[in-house]
């Protein structure tokens, strides 16, 4: 493996174009998923490999439950099947498991699942895997207001007191640093409503295969292109 001068400590990942490259093929749109799980397995393994600390995958936007219903069954049931193959790596590589969103929303069977693994690995210490499920930064930044806006009204925060942190501490990614690479596959050049408030600094690198065909080798290119770019942080 190259030996990169710096590793992103946070990439985030928008997963996009598995409908596309289903289309292509003639191929129901689940099968572009179902090729997209596989792309999330080699990234995940990849980014342990490289020494990332955290991977946030856009794995279901809170506009993804508009699908049709089977389509939406589809990729339940193929989180299903990833965090069940998933547990028993998690455990070995000592990787603990995250979700933000409105994980409320998620079929029993799929959050129940979902509850377990996280608490079992709480204290793992190599890598954190975040899901954005039911995801929708939008969603996010207006909890966060509601929740900072009650404590203003019982008394317990003073209006004035509120600034850029006292907000990052009302969102879901409290515990996470921003991302310093956001990645997006099949070319789109869109944010897409995913993690509005913590990409304001990310280095943003879009990839035009679509994701099912994403591959470990497009991962350490979008590392390297990050490697290459200086971050002024508004600065000179
Ligand atoms: C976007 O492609 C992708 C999604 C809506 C879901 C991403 C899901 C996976 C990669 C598989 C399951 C996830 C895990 C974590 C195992 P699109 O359907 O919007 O593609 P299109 O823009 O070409 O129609």
């Amino acid at each position: 493996m190259p030996d990169y001068p710096e590793i992103p400590r946070h990439i985030a990942v928008i997963m996009d174009g598995n409908g596309r490259w289903a289309k292509q093929r003639g191929l129901p749109r689940r099968e572009g998923h179902r090729a997209g799980a596989e792309s999330v397995r080699e990234v995940t393994e990849a980014c342990v490999e490289l020494g990332v600390d955290y991977l946030t995958l856009y794995a279901f936007s809170s506009e993804n439950w508009n699908r049709p219903s089977d389509e939406v069954e589809a990729l339940m049931s193929l989180l299903d099947r990833f965090l069940s193959e998933k547990q028993k790596e998690l455990r070995e590589q000592n990787i603990r498991l995250i979700a933000i969103g409105q994980i409320e929303r998620l079929p029993e069977k799929t959050r129940k699942l979902l509850q377990t693994i996280i608490v079992e690995t709480a204290d793992h210490s190599a890598m954190t895997l975040v899901l954005a499920l039911s995801y929708g930064a939008r969603e996010e930044i207006v909890a966060a207001t509601r929740s900072i806006a009650s404590k203003v009204a019982e008394g317990s925060l003073k209006a004035e007191a509120i600034d850029c942190a006292t907000f990052a501490n009302h969102l879901q990614t409290r515990d996470i640093p921003d991302p310093d690479l956001l990645i997006r596959s099949s070319g789109e050049m869109r944010v897409s409503n995913f993690l509005l408030w913590q990409i304001s600094y990310a280095e943003i690198v879009i990839v035009k295969k679509f994701w099912p065909e994403f591959r470990k080798g497009d991962l350490l290119e979008a590392v390297e292109e990050y490697q290459h770019r200086h971050r002024r942080f508004g600065a000179l």
